[in-house]
């Protein structure tokens, strides 16, 4: 009977409440950019990972219109029934060329590509070596391989060195981390990480969804901008952020391992390939990024400017490159409540605190995109300075 369950559900609800992590969810009407409408008041963007500004730009619009006319909606199939379409193995084999590893394999998304990468390559003679704050998927992905488990603490190269030195008796060794973690953007020490591999025979998988298309020279993400792109041996990454931000991601790397991956993965298997219009639109983004450099420096330009500024007032924010800037408030409840006040101003931001982030540092995550203006940024410190000092932060 629904009844027990029912009971269950709501105790759960209200526990969820009671722990103050009730998550809202604020409807957006139109196009996502640097500006949306939020139940119905128009705000200033800057918690999206738009970082490039092509989420709702008219050109990929069209690009998407065009391809919908070419290839239709859906696939109705998983890929090895009838669900591989020419876009398909177009977008693989271009994101592979595109990043510099011999082949790619896509997903619906970047979370069912960390549900396969390490399941289906790692067996129980295996080790994975993972950063303890690497992004849930990566750590369900993980849940579902049969590797023995061990976690680093965050970016401590000395403890990633100890638990490789333990592992030394597996078959394989498998060190993964993001490429840059989402709460506070910071950047993965993947030199180090990549020296530790080669002298503890490990291969190295980097989750670079916050990074593929604009960290680097060329955009090709946190392992070009560590200077370890001919070294990593497998990028998980995503089309939902800084590539249009649609949905879907890809496992990119060795053919053999890509070939297995058909073979093996379940997130491939048993589920439909990814709409025909976001492959065709992702390699135009490809392409697109190649061709539009100054959407990179302009997003530089802004992260900079607004790091600075931000900095010059008297705001505690954790030094980083990224784009993602977390903004410490301190107290969990003063994070919410500020960022609720800078609705009032005009401006869209999430507050995060505890279990999130460390009780200590609840903050207000800010997410530049290369479409803001500085105007618009300078807006956005506006209403910080005012907040801070109303709370006592600054
Ligand atoms: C590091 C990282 N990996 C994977 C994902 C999941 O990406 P997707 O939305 O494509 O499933 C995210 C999304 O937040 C992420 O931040």
């Amino acid at each position: 009977m629904y009844n027990s369950l029912k009971k269950v559900v709501e105790n759960e609800l209200q526990g969820i409440h009671e722990a103050g992590l009730w998550k809202e969810h604020r409807t957006l009407q139109g196009r996502q950019g640097t500006t949306v409408v939020a139940d119905g008041k128009e705000l200033i963007n800057f918690c999206a990972n738009n970082y490039l500004g092509l989420s709702g730009k008219q050109e990929l619009v069209d690009m998407a219109c065009q391809a919908l006319g070419e290839y239709g909606y859906g696939t109705s199939s998983v890929r090895f029934i009838c669900g591989t379409q020419s876009i398909h193995t177009q977008l693989e084999e271009k994101l592979a060329e595109w990043m510099g590893f011999e082949d790619s394999i896509t997903f619906t998304s970047c979370w069912n590509a960390n549900e396969a990468v390490f399941a289906a390559l790692l067996t129980d003679e295996d080790a994975i070596l993972t950063d303890q704050l690497n992004h849930a998927s990566i750590i369900d992905g993980i849940r579902l391989c049969k590797a023995e488990r061990y976690i680093f603490n965050h970016m401590d190269m000395a403890d990633l060195e100890a638990k490789l030195q333990e592992a030394q008796g597996k078959r394989l060794r498998c060190i993964v981390t993001d490429g840059v973690f989402s709460m506070d953007g910071d950047v993965a020490p993947l030199k180090k990480i990549c020296d530790l591999a080669d002298k503890y025979d490990a291969y190295v998988v980097v989750d670079d969804s916050h990074a593929t298309g604009f960290m680097g020279e060329t955009g090709r993400g946190s392992i070009e901008s560590e200077g370890v792109l001919d070294r990593v041996d497998i990028v998980t990454t995503t089309f939902g952020k800084a590539l249009g931000g649609a949905i879907g991601g890809a496992i990119i790397g060795p053919k053999e391992v890509i070939e297995l991956l058909h073979q093996r993965a379940r997130t491939t298997l048993f589920t439909n390939s990814l709409p025909p219009v976001v492959a065709a639109t992702t390699i135009k983004v490809l392409e697109y990024i190649d061709e539009h450099p100054e959407l990179r420096e302009k997003l530089w330009e802004n992260t900079n400017y607004f790091r600075e500024k931000m900095v010059a007032i008297g705001y505690n924010v954790p030094e980083s490159v990224h784009p993602i800037v977390p903004v410490i408030i301190g107290e969990g409840s003063a994070a919410s409540s500020m960022a609720r006040d800078m609705l009032d101003e005009g401006i869209y931001v999430i507050g995060f605190s505890y279990p999130v982030v460390p009780i200590e540092s609840a903050r207000i995550r800010v997410q530049i995109s290369a479409e803001h203006s500085i105007d618009q940024i300078d807006l956005l410190i506006t209403a910080f300075e005012k907040l801070g000092k109303k709370y006592e932060i600054i």
